[in-house]
């Protein structure tokens, strides 16, 4: 018989993601080993961790596209209550206010910017399926009020002046804001950034800095983000946590990691490699 699942968070009231004990084998590899850590409300939390470390496998994990062979991760939903994601559907935890974007930026290079921008509101389209075929009037004032927020939201980061273009053949700066926009069009309480600067230029990245930092004021949500540019993680990250072969090797403040030895030979090991 199934085990019952009797797990209870101990989330604090400023807290919103406790990830505890988690761990994913695939095959031999321990990708993720037995890692704990936790994000208060409205910080920007940076995870690093050398090539491989298993920080998109982490992020995998808590938004549910890989099944974890181990632990629990508990969140502070947009509704206000603490649930575990373990088990749940990858679009249940959109849902539930938990948004992110792609280290290898996805979007369909098919459809016009805006489009794709739209396709992150899809979860909150409340017109029928019937009503939205027959085109009734509910579902055209819908889909016009969600064309205005994702104007919006284009316009504040900079870029509807090419919201009918295609993404395809976009600059890859400009397909990171895209994925960026689609994650603000889901009332994000946590949004998790995967590699947000790489590719960018050093202009783009100190925009992207200050456009983190605003996002976090004016959406009122965390950030939890994975970057390789130790600078930008080390500008403006409240916290950070760093990772190697999948176990934690330190948690702290950015002058905290940046002075702890383990941390500095891990990523020395793996510049000798
Ligand atoms: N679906 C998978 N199947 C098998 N192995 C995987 C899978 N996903 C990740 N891995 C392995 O897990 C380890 C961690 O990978 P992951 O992509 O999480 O690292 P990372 O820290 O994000 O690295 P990078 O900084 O290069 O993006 C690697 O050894 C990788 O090969
Ligand atoms: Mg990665």
């Amino acid at each position: 018989m199934a085990e019952k699942n009797t797990a209870v968070h101990t989330l604090a009231p400023d807290e919103i993601l406790q990830v505890k004990n988690l761990s994913i084998n695939f095959g031999g590899l321990k990708a993720v080993d037995d890692l704990t850590f936790t994000l208060k409300e409205k910080e920007i939390f940076g995870l690093i961790g050398p090539n491989g470390a298993g920080k998109t496998t982490v992020f995998n994990c808590i938004t549910q596209f890989y099944k974890p062979t181990a632990g629990e991760i508990w969140f502070r939903t947009n509704k206000g209550t603490v649930e575990n994601l373990i088990g749940k559907q990858v679009h249940d935890i959109i849902r539930l206010g938990l948004v992110r974007t792609f280290q290898n930026v996805e979007l369909i290079r098919e459809l016009s910017i805006i489009d794709n921008v739209l396709i992150g509101a899809h979860i909150d389209f409340k017109a029928s399926v019937l009503s939205q075929a027959l085109k009734l009037p509910k579902a055209r004032r819908e889909e016009r009020e969600l064309r205005q927020q994702a104007e919006s939201v284009l316009d504040y980061l900079g870029i509807v002046e090419l919201k009918d273009q295609l993404a395809g053949g976009q600059p890859y700066g400009i397909l990171k804001k895209v994925e960026l926009a689609r994650t603000l069009m889901c009332q994000p309480r946590l949004i998790i950034l995967d590699e947000p600067a790489a590719g960018l230029n050093d202009v783009e990245t100190e925009q992207l800095a200050e456009t983190i930092h605003t996002i976090r004021d004016k959406y009122n949500c965390t950030i939890f983000l994975v970057e390789h540019d130790m600078r930008l993680v080390m500008s403006i990250c409240n916290h950070i946590c760093a990772i190697s072969f999948g176990k934690l090797l330190a948690n702290g403040t950015p002058s905290e990691i940046q002075n702890n030895k383990s941390v500095q030979e891990a990523y020395l090991g793996a510049e000798e490699d």
